[in-house]
């Protein structure tokens, strides 16, 4: 299949682009697109035949559902039922935007975008790209993020054509994903708000709006959680964590020698503090350890980077679990299971 590339400049949005990508969304085809997330892959909800190729491109296990995107907040009733209030109240507040919420499913979806789940998990994201697509498809559009399948997700487009060129119809290069990491996935349970995979809104924010509503971490025993494929956003390469510490950057050195002595290639994540007691070995900077925001940013383009450099052991330092940090490390322990 030929893959077609098409520019769009988020700032100033060409709607000839948008028309065109929308008509092959409706017209059953695959169009891979910016969010302020990563970049998805998506196709028209609606059709089955049309996700059956979601899952085909990406080399997706048929039960792992995907994430139904809208435009409009009033779309959402058609997908579905029963919303509790502190869906309401999250999608009011936090609608456009990095969160995406699993809720009891109506029958228009076919069952392969839900994996025969009761449940479909709902996003209206905000980058504009996204937003813009979503609403002239005039369609749910399902989109999981743009890469094969255990891999680390799409933060550009030259990384969904290094996944998927010549596996679908088209790519929008709307230039580097704002947040960098996906959206926060949470389902309502008895009162409770549950995060199943914590990500671009953080669990600070979750907390604060929903006053009184307790918010709990489900990553590691609900049944239909993103979790239930421990290895994920992996990297060729293999990843080894050290945690925070006072001897973190002895620890990392430590690492790395051992690896580069038995003619390994070895990468090193280093935090902004940390950066130059690395000096000889090949490393990328994550950011600060406290600023969660920008390690989040750049996260999957340096495990991309290092992998196309050939790198055998990537060596990362852990860093603090708070804001957008919590995501950041969640992946990155995925990424290190063996
Ligand atoms: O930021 C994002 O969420 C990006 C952009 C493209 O929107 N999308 C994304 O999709 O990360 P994906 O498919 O890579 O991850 C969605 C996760 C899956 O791991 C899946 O298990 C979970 O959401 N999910 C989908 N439907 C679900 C459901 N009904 N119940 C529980 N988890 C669900
Ligand atoms: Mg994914």
């Amino acid at each position: 299949m030929n893959t077609r590339i098409l520019k769009i400049n988020p700032l100033d949005i060409d709607s000839d682009i948008i028309d065109e990508a929308a008509g092959v969304l409706r017209g059953g085809g695959l169009v891979a697109f910016p969010t302020e997330t990563v970049y998805g892959l998506g196709a028209n909800a609606l059709r089955a035949e049309a996700v059956a190729k979601i899952f085909g491109a990406k080399q997706r296990p048929l039960d792992d559902p995907m994430i139904v995107h809208i435009s409009r907040l009033d779309d959402l009733s058609s997908l579905a039922r029963e919303i509790p209030p502190e869906a309401l109240k999250l999608g009011q507040l936090l609608w456009p935007g990095p969160l995406t919420m699993v809720l009891e499913k109506t029958d228009i979806l076919p069952d392969i975008v839900t994996s025969g789940l009761d449940t479909v998990a709902v996003r209206m994201p905000s980058g504009a790209v996204a937003a813009r697509l979503i609403a002239a498809a005039g369609v749910p559009v399902a989109a999981p993020s743009a890469n094969m399948f255990g891999g680390p997700s799409p933060t550009r487009a030259q990384h969904v054509m290094d996944d998927l060129h010549g596996r679908i119809d088209m790519i929008l290069d709307g230039g580097a994903t704002e947040i960098g990491i996906e959206s926060t996935v949470v389902e309502f349970s008895r009162g409770q708000v549950a995060v199943l995979r914590p990500g671009g809104i953080d669990m600070e924010k979750l907390r604060d709006i929903l006053k009184g509503t307790k918010v709990v971490s489900a990553e590691e025993n609900a049944v239909n959680s993103p979790g239930k494929y421990p290895r994920h956003y992996s990297p060729r390469a293999k990843v080894i964590i050290v945690e925070e510490g006072p001897q973190q950057a002895d620890k990392v050195l430590a690492v790395a020698s051992e690896t580069e002595k038995q003619n390994q290639s070895v990468g090193v994540i280093s935090t902004t503090e940390h950066a130059e007691k690395y000096s000889g070995l090949n490393v990328k900077i994550l950011g600060s350890r406290g600023d969660g925001k920008t390690c989040a940013s750049r996260l999957f383009h340096i495990l991309r980077e290092f992998d196309s450099e050939g790198a055998d052991i990537i060596v990362t330092e852990a860093i603090c679990e708070k804001g957008l940090g919590l995501a950041v490390m969640n992946r990155l322990r995925k990424a290190a299971m063996a």
